[in-house]
């Protein structure tokens, strides 16, 4: 393959290019003595934005360098900020140009113009010819692997009739960290994400919100002030979670025996003893098992009004083998699809319950406490009184002789029908499918 063919012939160029070098080193070394030799020896880089030749090596197969050169001026004509940016990279610097990753790109030689509709996506593995550790430690993480499933869950289907949310509101974020190196590296500086510029890592574009609170309960924590004061970063997201080897391999924790612990420790304990990072640990326990006992008791009370007839139990409030809601992200819709009292529900585990956790996490005491445990409470206390209400209303309905109306749900524009097909007909097939689906994720 062409990438291959690439690195040797960058390798050659690589290797005349030092043969030259010493030469000239030498013949300087000759001409001036001893301590001059060494700066020609490696020539500064050229400065971001100056003139760079563009280098053989890097321009594949199929075209020329006079042809890359055309190509490059047509496109800083056609599109001037993508090729400014590109300008200011280390990529720019070390001779590269647009089809050196562009390669299925088209152009009309006779008119100089570039068919920009053929400059598509240029995938992880092409980087990866040239950055192999980086791309082996983006192969390990789950980001790589699970980018597919969030197809298959409740929430999307049911946005089938609305296509235009289900890529904005869900594919910006799932679909590139699986599938571009662009997704924390967004084209076309590729600077590496660190401190002082980006203090996330990349991270702070997908890893927020009620339903995924890292960055704010990070940002409010002792730890966020430290990396500031101490201006590298440390502890950052991408300290704590990465491989002390390869800062791309974020390692596992949902679907590890320990919690991803043993990882997390070895960084804690350059800072904190042991015995204190346990007791952390400890509290992470404590917090995560209070919030469920809270979330089960919201369960219970609408497991009873299924049971007892006064809540109609519709596909997407999907329930588990023992008729609880089913408390899996993953399987559960919310909006106009189910009751008020199972949207509370949703919100309960889905944003007050995440939000304490993830706050007790990253050790945020506004976050955990009056963001996530205080939400938490009150959206209990709201679930009880409405079933106490909805029962109310159910005796009252019976007695009156007077049915409660339904409330249909709501159109979308382009509405398919879709979005009330597999999950909502066959509620336990699906289940089990998208569990199988899971097991496989989780290797
Ligand atoms: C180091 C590899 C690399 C080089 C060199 C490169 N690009 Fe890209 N380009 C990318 C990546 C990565 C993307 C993001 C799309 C993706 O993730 O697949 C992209 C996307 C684009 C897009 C699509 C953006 C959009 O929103 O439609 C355009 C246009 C583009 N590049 C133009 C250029 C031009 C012009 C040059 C030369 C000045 C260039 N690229 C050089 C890697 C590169
Ligand atoms: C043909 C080889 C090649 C390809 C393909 C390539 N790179 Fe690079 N990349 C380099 C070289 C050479 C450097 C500069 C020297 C170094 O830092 O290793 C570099 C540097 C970088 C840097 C560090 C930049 C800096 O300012 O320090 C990042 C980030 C990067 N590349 C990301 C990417 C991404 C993302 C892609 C794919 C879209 C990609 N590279 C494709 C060769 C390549
Ligand atoms: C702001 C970016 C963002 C948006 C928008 C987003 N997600 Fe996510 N999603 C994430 C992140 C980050 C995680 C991982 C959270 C964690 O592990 O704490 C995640 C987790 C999930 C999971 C759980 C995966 C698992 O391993 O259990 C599902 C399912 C999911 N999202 C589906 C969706 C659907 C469907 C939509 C649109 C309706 C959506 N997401 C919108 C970022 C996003
Ligand atoms: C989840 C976010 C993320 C993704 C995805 C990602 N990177 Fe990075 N990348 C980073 C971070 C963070 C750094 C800075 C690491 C550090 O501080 O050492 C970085 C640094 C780099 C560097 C500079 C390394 C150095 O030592 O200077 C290269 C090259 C690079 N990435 C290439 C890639 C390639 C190729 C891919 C796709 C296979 C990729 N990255 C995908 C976050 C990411
Ligand atoms: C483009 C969006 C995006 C970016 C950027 C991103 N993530 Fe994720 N991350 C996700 C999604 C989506 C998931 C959930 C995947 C799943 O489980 O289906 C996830 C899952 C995770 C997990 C859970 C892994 C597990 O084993 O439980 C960790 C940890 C994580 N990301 C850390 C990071 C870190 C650290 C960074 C930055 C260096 C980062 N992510 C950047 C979208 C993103
Ligand atoms: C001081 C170290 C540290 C920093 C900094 C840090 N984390 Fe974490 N992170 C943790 C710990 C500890 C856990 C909890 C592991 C456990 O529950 O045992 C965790 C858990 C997570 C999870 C998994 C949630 C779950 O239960 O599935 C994600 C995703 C995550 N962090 C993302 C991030 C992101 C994104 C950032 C930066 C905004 C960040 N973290 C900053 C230590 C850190
Ligand atoms: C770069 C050093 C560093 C690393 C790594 C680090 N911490 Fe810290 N941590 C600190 C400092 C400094 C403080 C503030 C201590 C103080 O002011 O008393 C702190 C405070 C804390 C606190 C108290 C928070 C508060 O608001 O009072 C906890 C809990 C904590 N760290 C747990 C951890 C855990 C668990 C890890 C590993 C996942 C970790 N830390 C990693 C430096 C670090």
């Amino acid at each position: 393959m062409l990438p291959n063919r690439l690195r040797r012939r960058r390798w050659k160029a690589a290797l005349a290019g030092f043969i030259l070098l010493v030469l000239a080193g030498t013949v300087a070394a000759r001409l001036w003595r001893g301590d001059m030799a060494a700066s020609s020896v490696s020539p500064p880089a050229p400065a971001a934005g100056q003139a760079v030749v563009l280098k053989d090596a890097y321009v594949p197969k199929g075209f020329t360098v006079h042809e890359a050169q055309a190509i490059f001026d047509a496109l800083a004509r056609q599109m001037p900020l993508a090729a400014d940016a590109f300008r200011r990279s280390a990529h720019y610097r070390e001779g590269m140009t647009c089809v050196t990753c562009h390669q299925e790109l088209r152009w009309d030689q006779a008119s100089g113009s570039v068919d920009v509709t053929s400059l598509g996506r240029v995938p992880p593995e092409r980087c990866g010819e040239c950055h192999e550790q980086e791309y082996d430690g983006f192969r390990k993480s789950r980001h790589f692997k699970a980018v597919t499933v969030f197809r298959e869950v409740v929430r999307y289907k049911a946005l089938a009739g609305y296509p235009a949310m289900q890529q904005q509101g869900c594919n910006r974020c799932h679909e590139p960290i699986g599938q571009s190196c662009s997704a924390c590296h967004p084209a076309h500086l590729f600077e590496p994400p660190r401190p002082p510029k980006d203090e996330f890592g990349g991270c702070q574009r997908c890893h927020l919100g009620p339903d995924h609170h890292q960055l704010e309960s990070y940002v409010a924590s002792v730890h966020y002030q430290v990396a500031r004061a101490r201006g590298d970063g440390i502890p950052n997201c991408v300290f704590c979670h990465t491989a002390d080897d390869n800062k791309h391999h974020i390692f596992r924790i949902k679907g590890t025996k320990d919690h991803g612990r043993t990882a997390l420790m070895a960084k804690c304990t350059q800072c904190h003893t042991e015995q204190f990072a346990r007791r952390a640990f400890e509290g992470i326990d404590a917090i995560k098992h209070e919030t469920n006992k809270v979330v089960d008791a919201a369960r219970q009370i609408i497991r009873d009004l299924y049971a007892d007839g006064i809540l109609n139990r519709v596909s997407g409030s999907l329930t588990d083998e023992q008729g609880l809601p089913a408390l899996n992200p993953n399987l559960t819709a919310y909006d106009q699809h189910v009751h008020p009292i199972e949207n509370l529900m949703f919100r309960m585990f889905k944003y007050d319950a995440v939000a304490t956790i993830a706050g007790a996490q990253h050790f945020s005491a506004v976050r955990t406490h009056w963001y996530g445990h205080a939400q938490l409470m009150e959206t209990y206390n709201r679930i009880r009184q409405m079933a106490q209400e909805l029962r109310f209303m159910h005796a009252l309905s019976k007695k009156l002789g007077v049915p409660l109306p339904s409330i249909p749900v709501y159109r979308y524009t382009h509405e398919t029908g879709r979005e009330l097909d597999e999950p909502w007909h066959d509620p336990v097939g699906y289940r089990k499918r998208l569990a199988e689906f899971y097991s496989e994720v989780n290797e």
